[in-house]
């Protein structure tokens, strides 16, 4: 089958969404998104939305926040960009019809997380996420130039270096190859532009609280087909995820310690007061490396988030979710500190793009934590993701408006996908085996501490199972799972080399062997190009 349009999007969380509405006034939109459409990450965020919204805050002190957070790698021009552009995305997400929790006067109720010197966090209760995605699901839904394709996986971009077996300086996006997981066929998806908002990577790691769907997609596509990847190495651990043998890596929202959750060990003392001024509301990196440091220290498998001290009324009506959950796995917040480790959380590395969203290959954007735009540095400031979603999604899509209008050039013919002689597997132990080890592998060498010898290590473990993927990858027909693998174990590769290449410890990245950080040699981006 061949599906031709004006715009293709692939993914379907904040960006993705945003985009789509955007440019569906002008044109035809395909949507694809490899599961169920509010199987995202977006649907999952508890905390909220970062913009400036009172008096006593100012675009200068989110723009501050954002640089201290980043470890003052963010692109300055970028951050005020984004900043500025909050109180107008907020606006958008209240016209798609999303419903941020109020207080009794009507006004916004703003909530604080790590890092951010002001209340300026908009929230659905602790189902922020949630929130948004039901409404901008449902308006996309109800748009009649948005043909949506679930259970549609992305394979691989068309470009027409690929087309036409010729490389030259500049490439162009032609459109994608898709997998119909109910049929088991491939399909050319064609369209003027091209954009990748397929989230991030956490299931590269054993212990994440991403969605399944987390397997960094459009990067390991982008990377394949040429385009700049940068900042890898920059991997969010958030630091309070529920630890519990039967919880999958379920969040407690830092908004928990933004509303006075205090992290304690187990014998019950505060201990963030001897790492950072700010104690538990340090940004994300200082506070999860204090995890992992007590836990090494006194040995224990989790540390404790206690916010018992707040009344019974404010917990259940703040935190409803969290603390039926909790309730669920029999922790009771209103009494017992909740247990939490640190997990992989979000990706501040991607697809390198301008200011509009735009990569290197003509007519392909990325948008939303598939993309590296320059605001989040070296770690990310809490809730400036879904910020950063909605402002690219504008942005990207004004940019394609102007260049969907162009004269189109001659479309070279895109030949089917080939399936050459493969065959149906018989061996699904082998893709299995090496999901784990990736993960597995990731969470031991490439973690929130890591060391050279532990990066080279890793990498030696990963080039060796991409080896494997390889001959398994065209001796079998393609199956979703088999795609995920050979995109996880490229973007571990991808994470380690970066990793590997920056010789300083600064935000996210926390190397014993390169403890200092260097402002002279390393204040910039680390960027990784396929050689073809
Ligand atoms: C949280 O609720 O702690 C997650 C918010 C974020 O990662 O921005």
């Amino acid at each position: 089958m061949k599906n031709t349009s004006d715009f293709l999007v692939v993914g379907s969380g904040i960006a993705g969404l945003s985009y789509a509405l955007t440019v569906a006034e002008h044109g035809q939109v395909s949507l694809i998104t490899k599961r169920e459409i509010s199987a995202t990450a977006t649907r999952l965020a508890q905390g909220g939305i970062a913009a400036v919204a009172t008096a006593k805050d100012s675009f200068a002190q989110h723009i501050q926040d954002t640089m201290e957070a980043g470890a003052w790698l963010p692109d300055k021009e970028i951050v005020r960009m984004v900043v500025e552009n909050g109180p107008s995305a907020i606006e958008d997400l209240i016209n798609w019809g999303v419903s941020f929790s109020r207080k009794q006067d009507q006004s916004y109720d703003l909530t604080r997380e790590g890092g951010h010197s002001q209340r300026r966090i908009y929230h659905a209760k602790d189902e922020t996420g949630k929130e948004i995605e039901r409404a901008l699901v449902e308006a996309v839904r109800a748009h009649p130039n948005i043909a949506l394709y679930d259970n549609h996986v992305a394979v691989d971009l068309i470009t027409e270096a690929k087309v036409t077996r010729r490389r030259s300086k500049s490439n162009r996006c032609l459109g994608v190859y898709v997998l119909n997981r109910e049929t088991g066929q491939v399909d050319i998806f064609n369209a003027s532009i091209t954009v990748l908002a397929t989230g991030g990577a956490g299931k590269v790691y054993l212990y994440t609280c991403n969605p399944d769907i987390a397997t960094g997609d459009g990067i390991a596509m982008a990377y394949r087909a040429g385009a700049t990847i940068a900042n890898m190495e920059f991997m969010q651990f958030h630091p309070t995820t529920l630890y519990h043998a039967h919880a999958e890596s379920f969040l407690i929202s830092e908004a928990v310690r933004g509303e006075g959750g205090i992290l304690k060990r187990r014998d019950g003392t505060a201990f963030m007061r001897s790492y950072h001024p700010l104690k538990d509301l340090a940004p994300r990196d200082i506070v999860a490396r204090a995890i992992d440091h007590e836990m090494k220290v006194y040995g224990d498998d989790c540390v404790f988030l206690d916010i018992s001290h707040k009344t019974e009324d404010y917990i259940k009506d703040r935190f409803p979710h969290i603390y039926e959950t909790c309730l669920s796995y029999g922790i009771d917040m209103l009494k017992d500190p909740i247990p939490v480790v640190p997990a992989a959380h979000y990706l501040c590395g991607g697809i390198k793009i301008d200011s509009w969203g735009a990569t290197d290959i003509n007519n392909l954007f990325a948008i939303g934590e598939v993309s590296c735009s320059g605001l989040h540095g070296a770690n990310r400031l809490a809730s400036n993701s879904l910020l950063e979603g909605v402002v690219f999604a504008k942005r990207a899509a004004e940019s394609s408006l102007v260049l969907a209008q162009q004269a189109i050039l001659p479309c070279p013919g895109i030949e089917p996908w080939d399936t050459g002689s493969a065959k149906d597997s018989d061996e699904e132990v082998v893709v299995a085996h090496n999901w784990d080890e990736i993960r597995l592998c990731m969470c031991n060498y490439v973690g929130i501490v890591r060391s050279d010898k532990r990066l080279v290590r890793a990498l030696r473990r990963v080039r060796m199972i991409q080896e494997e993927i390889a001959d398994y990858y065209w001796d079998f027909l393609i199956t979703s799972d088999l795609i995920e693998l050979r995109n996880i174990a490229t973007v571990a590769e991808l994470i380690i080399r970066c990793a590997l290449s920056r010789k300083e410890s600064r935000g996210l990245h926390y190397n014993i062997d390169h403890l200092e950080t260097d402002d002279i040699h390393w204040k910039q981006d680390t960027l990784i190009r396929k050689t073809f």
